[in-house]
């Protein structure tokens, strides 16, 4: 199932951590859609390969190589979108980090490593797009990738747990600050995703595989197509009144855990 190749026709659309993962996918349906892409990533090795397949595609694609844990970095994404295309319509906070380590054995740097990539890099995206999205003619989007997991806690990944959380909060912010401006802001909550960094790392290296498809009502892991979807249509005209929300996207994951008793009889 795809949307028609003109759902996102005329608009330009940032992607962070585009050049693989669901970044990539979400690349790939914007393109599909007829958006003009801009994907950064720290790796411009990945970039360029992805960019490769988006412009095989027919796709109009930008690379820039940047870190999301600097603001000039940030920046200068901003900056390169609007001297290439005259615009930026959509910012995708998408590049994240994470790793499994439990909690008492978490150093310090890495704790603040991913609150660096995933919580302040989002607000560096955000804050550097704010001026361009409110001048957007199809009224600016802004979204971030969050996890129902930030709110359940996240045994494992407190870090990342803890980013999310606080992107979360952020969203519903910028959400009240900036409508006035026709800024759309909103997350996407993947759930496991499949043929992912993210999945290998934390269910399949870390021996939990089965017991993750075990809670997920639907029975499979998602797709990267399936979150890409999500994010079509919030950046397109059908979602232009939905603001602050948490589009969850996960199989019915965070049900199946939220509801064990009914599925196991009484004693
Ligand atoms: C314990 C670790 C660790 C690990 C890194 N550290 N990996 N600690 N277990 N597996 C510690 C290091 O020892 C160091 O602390 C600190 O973290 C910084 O590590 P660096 O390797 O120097 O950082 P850097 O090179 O910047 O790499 C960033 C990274 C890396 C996050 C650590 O993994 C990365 O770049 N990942 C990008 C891809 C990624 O993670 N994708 C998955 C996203 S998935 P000390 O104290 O030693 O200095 C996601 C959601 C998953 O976010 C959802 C699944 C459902």
């Amino acid at each position: 199932m795809t949307f028609s190749t003109d759902a996102l026709a005329g608009r330009v659309a940032v992607i962070t951590g585009g050049g693989g993962g669901i970044g990539f996918g979400i690349a790939k349906a914007f393109v599909a859609a007829g958006a003009k892409v801009v994907i950064a990533s720290r790796n411009q090795e990945r970039l360029d390969t992805a960019a490769t397949e988006l412009r095989a595609m027919g796709g109009d694609v930008t690379t820039v190589q940047a870190d999301v844990r600097n603001y000039d970095d940030v920046e200068g994404i901003v900056k390169t979108t609007l001297d290439t295309y005259g615009a930026l319509d959509v910012m995708i906070a998408n590049a994240a980090g994470n790793f499994v380590v439990p909690a008492a054995e978490m150093s310090p740097n890495a704790w603040k490593t991913v609150i660096d990539i995933d919580l302040n890099g989002t607000f560096y995206c955000a804050r550097a797009a704010h001026g361009a999205l409110k001048d957007s003619k199809f009224g600016g989007r802004f979204i971030a990738i969050s996890t129902t997991r930030a709110l359940e806690g996240w045994p494992g990944c407190a870090h990342a747990g803890a980013a999310k959380a606080g992107i979360m909060s952020l969203i519903r912010t910028l959400t009240g600050e900036w409508g006035k401006d026709g800024i759309r802001c909103n997350t996407i909550a993947p759930g496991a995703i499949g043929d992912t960094e993210g999945v290998k790392r934390i269910y399949e290296d870390a021996g939990r595989k089965a017991n993750e498809l075990s809670s997920i009502p639907l029975g499979e892991f998602g797709k990267t197509v399936d979150i890409a979807n999500a994010a079509v249509f919030l950046c397109s005209d059908a979602g232009a009144y939905v603001a602050g929300a948490d589009l969850v996207v996960d199989g019915g994951r965070n049900r199946g855990r939220a509801s064990p008793i009914v599925n196991t009889p009484a004693k």
